[in-house]
């Protein structure tokens, strides 16, 4: 690219062409202010904040917004720009009802959630010189994970730019002019009410209290949370987060990386943003052994072992079976593995272990983001993307506009995504296999096709998965796989599948069942229709499969329990834990690690099969 070379308040600055006076003054280490300017998305000029003096320019100009030019000398700092950013910042704060005291993001200087009032500060605005404008504005708080505060929009558009280039859903725009002008959502609705994924990214990027989360609002400051960075392993995308925390509770998730060029940076699902903030079930708190009465009383965690212990040996190997979440990070999942066989037990399975069993025999090439954007053709096979895997669904809305891809879908039930297809095949469940043929002369006509196979009840099903993946691998075309929980893979390899030739007719007498959070494809029914005579549950949540245990260990949650995930890019990555298990709470490797010594098995290691993951 070609150099660009300028001066900055009086530096020699060597930028390259088509950059900002903002990128290159950030470059060469210069300060500038700015408000609805946001790394991730393309500049709009609105606020004025950011404006610079330009020698030779009569008009003081926007450096988010003006690209550098050779031999232009800039003045970032001085009297008229400063007395500008001030006159500017004190329009926006008297426009609308800036009474921080009153504001759930304010705080005091860098303490502030509130990147409106932290500008403030820094350009020094200390009172409202001018009469303070407070017309009254509607507060939207349909939506069930947001409320939008029109009082304290300062019209940056930041969120409608956000919806639209990352989200690709284009729910919001700007309505009305002057001080009439609103964010409008889908051209008059209420956001409950719209076309919102409510995947939260416009709450991420508003600068002002405008936009805030019905979970987190109100309950802590930043500056006053440990904040940790982890990932999302929920569904098995592996989106990266910052998750803010306060005596052991999150008060907020924010997704990482929503900066220029990045490929899958900043977005989260509703899930992920705010599923552990909704988390309203019960935890187990105690180990519970079934009486001679059928009661559940309270134990200690050693009288819980002593008993699982006994039942172990009550029942010959060939009579229990083990039956894990695929939920669970790989360290779990190999020593669950390990302990069974250690016992001689060869029914080891997970709630979704045949969705790799169905894909295993077949050589396919893997799809990335990258493919998704640069298809003509997209095949999305399956459930509903938009609630299972909605940020793939913003790749797919972003080919669809930007390159005018062509979306089918095919699936048995209605998404938000189907208004964005050309063509939306209803088929009944599992019969979605029988349509594979009918787009063989598609794909080969179109130069960039992919497939996307979505969800439990497609994956499992072979009838209905097969012969996509037969097209795929006589054509070559790449597939992305959205497997419903979040360690299908590591599961997979890890070998948690059962001896078939073992299980065959033998009906099992003892279950040993670690559900760890639930994952989507559990169905206590199903489990109770195989007529087991003893259940030994770990599990972290009050659950109706307690009904029939006999056993009940408590767990930790996936937000406490440290361990590896094989997201959908193949990469084995590491989960932090987010939040504190209560004393005495196990995962399932340390529980089966004190069963391995009450039974004196001697030592069971996994790190080195973790590790080839
Ligand atoms: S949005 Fe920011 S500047 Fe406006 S009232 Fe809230 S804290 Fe103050
Ligand atoms: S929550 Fe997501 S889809 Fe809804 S308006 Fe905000 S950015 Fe758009
Ligand atoms: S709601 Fe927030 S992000 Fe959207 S325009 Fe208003 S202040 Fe900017
Ligand atoms: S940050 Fe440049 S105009 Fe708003």
């Amino acid at each position: 690219m070609k150099e660009v070379k300028l001066k900055i308040n009086g530096k020699d600055v060597v930028a390259t062409e088509g950059m900002t006076i903002l990128e290159a003054a950030r470059k060469a280490g210069f300060r500038i202010p700015t408000l609805c300017y946001h790394d991730g998305l393309t500049p709009h000029g609105g606020c004025r904040l950011c404006v610079v003096e330009v020698k030779g320019s009569p008009r003081l100009l926007t450096s988010c917004t003006t690209p550098v030019a050779d031999g232009m000398e800039v003045y970032t700092d001085t009297d008229r720009v400063k007395e500008a950013r001030k006159f500017v910042m004190n329009l926006i704060m008297t426009e609308r009802n800036h009474f921080c005291m009153f504001c759930e993001k304010s705080g005091k200087y860098e303490d502030t959630d509130c990147e409106l009032q932290k500008r403030a500060y820094e350009v020094q605005i200390e009172h409202f010189p001018f009469p303070v404008y407070v017309d009254k504005y509607p507060v939207d708080t349909s939506s069930p994970v947001m409320v939008t505060d029109h009082n304290r929009c300062i019209l940056c558009g930041r969120c409608v730019r956000v919806c639209s280039e990352i989200v690709a859903n284009s729910t919001l725009d700007f309505s009305f002019r002057g001080s009439k002008a609103l964010i409008a959502v889908d051209t008059g609705l209420s956001k409950g009410k719209s076309s919102c994924i409510s995947c939260g990214a416009c709450m991420q990027v508003c600068p002002a209290g405008a936009i805030f989360s019905k979970f987190g609002g109100y309950k802590s400051r930043r500056s006053l949370c440990e904040r940790i960075e982890t990932f999302c392993p929920i569904c098995g995308i592996g989106c990266e987060t910052t998750n803010y925390v306060r005596y052991n509770n999150i008060v907020e998730i924010e997704g990482n990386g929503l900066v220029k060029g990045s490929l899958d940076g900043g977005q989260l699902c509703e899930k992920g943003r705010y599923g552990p903030l909704m988390e309203s079930r019960n935890r187990i708190s105690t180990p519970l052994l079934r009486d001679s009465k059928g009661r559940f009383v309270e134990a200690t965690y050693e009288e819980a072992l002593n008993r699982v212990v006994q039942l172990l040996k009550a029942y010959s190997p060939d009579q229990i079976a083990f039956r894990t979440s695929s939920f669970l990070p790989a360290e779990d999942l190999a020593y669950i593995k390990e302990f069974a066989s250690r016992i001689g037990v060869k029914d080891i399975d997970t709630f979704d272990g045949n969705v790799y069993r169905n894909l295993s025999s077949f050589k396919l090439s893997k799809g990335t983001y990258e493919d998704v954007l640069n298809a003509d053709l997209i095949l999305l096979i399956g459930g509903d993307i938009v609630k299972e895997h909605s940020v793939v669904g913003s790749y797919i809305r972003r080919a669809v506009r930007n390159r005018g891809a062509e979306l089918v879908v095919i699936s048995s039930i209605e998404s938000k995504i189907d208004r964005w297809a050309k063509e939306v095949r209803r088929v009944a469940e599992g019969s979605e296999g029988s349509l594979a043929n009918d787009y063989k002369n598609k794909i080969k006509s179109m130069s960039n096709s992919i497939i996307v196979l979505e969800g439990a009840s497609l994956l499992s099903n072979k009838e209905a998965i097969e012969p996509w993946l037969k097209l795929a691998e006589e054509l070559n075309v790449k597939v992305m796989i959205l497997t419903p929980t979040g360690n299908s893979l590591a599961a997979w390899e890890l070998g948690i599948s059962p001896d078939l030739a073992d299980s065959a007719g033998k009906s099992k007498k003892l279950l040993f069942l670690f559900l760890g959070d639930i994952d989507s494809s559990y169905s206590p029914a199903s489990i109770a229709e195989k007529g087991y005579e003893t259940i030994v549950l770990h599990s972290a949540y009050i659950d109706a499969i307690m009904k029939l245990s006999d056993v009940v260990i408590p767990g930790k949650s996936w937000l406490e329990n440290e361990g590896t995930y094989k997201v959908m890019d193949g990469k084995a990555r590491r989960f932090s834990p987010i939040l504190k298990a209560e004393k005495g709470v196990k995962s399932p490797r340390e529980l089966l690690s004190d069963l391995a010594d009450a039974m004196r098995l001697g030592s069971i290691s996994i790190d080195d099969i973790v590790r080839k993951l």
